[in-house]
């Protein structure tokens, strides 16, 4: 406790002594510049909105659209609102200042998120109400640890890369014209925040034994089967709007495998199994809950679930994040800053006419 400048203090003197790798000092290299880019790159929403609004002549959507939209994008609403908590512990509680950089500028961009997106619910009519249990379970798994490794994972590997996933998606198959040029914007700064889990997870398990790792890897399952329950709660809104599942959560997979496997790229070798057990178990258990036309008797789901368990899993690059930050949009600046290359991913769902 502190007694007038007595005793321990939250002021961290020793923040600048933590030695470095040279590859350490590469990636919290990497967190510094996030902070900066998200200054850059910082756009109004009070401005893009309206913006967007008068562009399109509204909001011009179907009834049973409408409640669909709703329902999938309330929840991203109060994952917003999550997510800025999140950054915000997050940037309490690391320590080396890059790091503490990096969560900072998140923070300051999921507040953005969260009031544009309450604002665009708004504009549909959405009156704020408490979430389903699927979803509330998910945020409050990585709002309550008190594990700063488990918040990174969680939020920025695990849950960030679902709503980039739900994002583009829904800008490809063009929803709502609105939510969809809407969507850039957000793709752009959420595809910073995956970097900064990517950039600073392996600082976090470096001193880890196996045990701790094992318990990680314990607490990722929980993550996504929680993802997993989520999607299933929300199937019949995406079905209304026109989003396939299996697509989404394929998606989705490909670029948390992406994200982990870069990220553990820097641990070397040893988290190799129980990544791959972790990749498996989702692998299995989406044989079972979103079966295939094929799959729809109970034994042709373990079959696939057993199939999909033991597959190997491939690599999965980091190309699949280039489609986020192609999008060039409108900053606080005045400026238009364009896309950082053009997309390599080819959509896998054309765009509606
Ligand atoms: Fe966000
Ligand atoms: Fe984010």
């Amino acid at each position: 406790m502190a007694i007038a400048g007595f005793g321990t203090t939250q002021i961290r003197y020793d923040m600048f002594d933590v030695e470095r790798s040279a590859d350490e000092a590469r990636r919290l290299a990497k967190c510094e510049r996030i902070y900066h880019r998200g200054q850059e790159m910082a756009w109004d929403g009070k401005e893009i909105l309206p913006m967007l609004l008068e562009k399109h002549g509204g909001i011009r959507i179907d009834d049973e659209k409408k409640e669909a939209l709703k329902r999938v994008f309330a929840i991203i609403m109060w994952g917003e609102l999550a997510a800025w908590k999140i950054s915000a512990q997050l940037a309490d509680g690391l320590v080396p200042l890059e790091a503490k950089m990096g969560a900072t500028s998140q923070a300051f961009d999921e507040a953005r998120h969260f009031y544009v997106m309450h604002d665009y619910l708004r504009e549909l009519g959405y009156i704020p109400k408490r979430l389903d249990r699927a979803p509330q379970a998910l945020l409050d798994l990585v709002l309550d640890t008190p594990n700063l490794a488990y918040k990174l994972l969680g939020m920025q590997l695990m849950i960030e890369t679902i709503a980039l996933t739900i994002f583009q998606t829904v800008r490809e198959i063009n929803v709502e014209p609105v939510i969809a040029e809407l969507m850039k914007y957000y793709e752009r700064d959420e595809a910073r925040h995956v970097g900064l889990g990517m950039q600073y997870l392996p600082s976090l398990m470096v001193g880890m034994n196996r045990r701790e790792i094992s318990a990680l890897i314990t607490f990722q399952v929980r993550i996504l089967a929680w993802a997993l329950a989520e999607l299933k709660v929300l199937e019949k809104d995406f079905a209304v709007l026109g989003l396939e599942p299996r697509v989404v959560l394929d998606r989705g997979r490909r670029k948390q495998m992406a994200a982990l496997q870069e990220a553990l790229s820097a641990l070397g070798a040893r988290t190799t199994r129980e990544r791959d057990y972790a990749a498996a178990t989702l692998k299995g258990i989406v044989e079972v809950v979103f079966p295939t036309p094929e799959t729809q008797r109970p034994l042709d789901r373990a079959r696939a679930a057993w199939r999909e368990f033991w597959a190997h899993d491939d690599l999965h690059s980091m190309h699949e994040f280039d489609v986020h930050s192609a999008h060039a949009i409108q900053t606080a600046r005045g400026v238009i800053v364009p896309g950082e290359q053009e997309a390599t991913v080819t959509p896998i769902i054309a765009p509606a006419a």
